[in-house]
């Protein structure tokens, strides 16, 4: 199994990252670090814990609270795409009795990194917060991760917050940019290029068959496909956050580049736009690896086989 951490800020499909991380078996979950993002600190710390509550598995895996809210900046919720409670209304009266370990996700990150040095994957669907500050506190983080997988940006297409801006990118453009230019390894860029098409339908849904996780699927992801669908026209929804997962699952589920990336943080019309040198005009190395296309048949594949009842 691999040594990762999940960083989200819980969130409709930050939520189901965590479901096929932990149901995949394949996962050793060291911790769950959360982040300001979709929803407040508290309410995607509370969202995280329903979730480990829901799979039964609260007392196994801590969760540990981090940046609430961007370095520099105001934060930007996301509730018209996650509802004001951020799991779509889903989950409401479960009683939550698991609570945050004691601690700050950064440095969270920073001692599980150094005690498994070399083996921990670090899967980020959030703004990326937490390991900026990490990266800021220890450096040398960058050569004992075994490596980074994250969820934000889109190289050829449009954003889905501002016409550019990806919304984890968007919210702490500052973070993004440490974290780009920090010096990783691997770093593995999934972006709305590769999932946006990695599209959840209602039939994908009745293939899941009879559970409380099924349930509560279909409960979370109703309000989440109605705005996917007013937005672009398909009845369905897009599972940003899983992807990511999926990639750090298997990375033959994606094919990648090695490109230069930056992040915009300076323009008024284009703040968090991830910038990917192509044809490498500012003659810089690779930081990146980018997700160009992605097998999204065999990625739902794969959701659904883990997930089903
Ligand atoms: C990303 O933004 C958030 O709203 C989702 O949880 C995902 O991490 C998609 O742009
Ligand atoms: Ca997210």
């Amino acid at each position: 199994t691999k040594k990762v951490i999940l960083d989200v800020d819980t969130g409709v499909d930050d939520a189901l990252g965590i479901l096929l991380a932990i149901r995949s078996g394949e996962m050793d979950v060291l911790g769950i670090t959360t982040v300001n993002g979709n929803v407040s600190l508290e309410q995607a710390t509370k969202n995280t814990c329903k979730i480990l509550q829901l799979l039964g598995k609260e007392d196994e895996i801590p969760v540990v609270k981090g940046a609430d809210k961007p370095l520099m900046r105001q934060t930007y919720f996301e509730h018209r795409v996650h509802g004001s409670d951020g799991l779509g209304g889903a989950l409401s009266d479960m009683e939550v009795h698991k609570t945050a370990a004691e601690g700050h996700a950064s440095d969270f990150i920073v001692d599980q990194v150094r005690q498994h040095a070399g083996e921990v994957t670090l899967v980020m669907t959030a703004p990326l917060t937490n390991l900026a500050i990490a990266v800021m506190k220890y450096p040398e983080l960058i050569h004992q991760v075994k490596e980074v997988i994250v969820m934000g940006g889109v190289v050829l297409g449009f954003g889905n917050v501002t016409p550019t801006a990806e919304y984890n990118m968007y919210v702490d453009p500052e973070a993004a940019k440490i974290v780009f230019q920090a010096g990783f390894p691997a770093l593995t860029l999934v972006g709305l290029d590769v999932t946006r098409k990695a599209l959840l339908t209602d039939e994908h849904i009745r293939l899941l068959g009879d559970s409380p996780i099924s349930r509560y699927i279909q409960e979370s992801t109703a309000d989440y496909m109605k705005r996917y669908y007013e937005r672009n026209g398909v009845k369905a929804c897009a599972l940003h956050d899983p992807l990511a997962v999926g990639v750090a699952l298997n990375k033959e589920l994606v094919t990648t580049r090695h490109y230069y990336v930056d992040v915009e943080t300076r323009s008024e019309l284009c703040d968090g736009q991830t910038v990917c040198d192509f044809q490498n005009r500012l003659s810089k190395e690779p930081n990146l690896h980018v997700c160009t296309d992605v097998s999204a048949d065999a990625f739902l594949e794969l959701f659904i086989r883990t997930l089903r009842a």
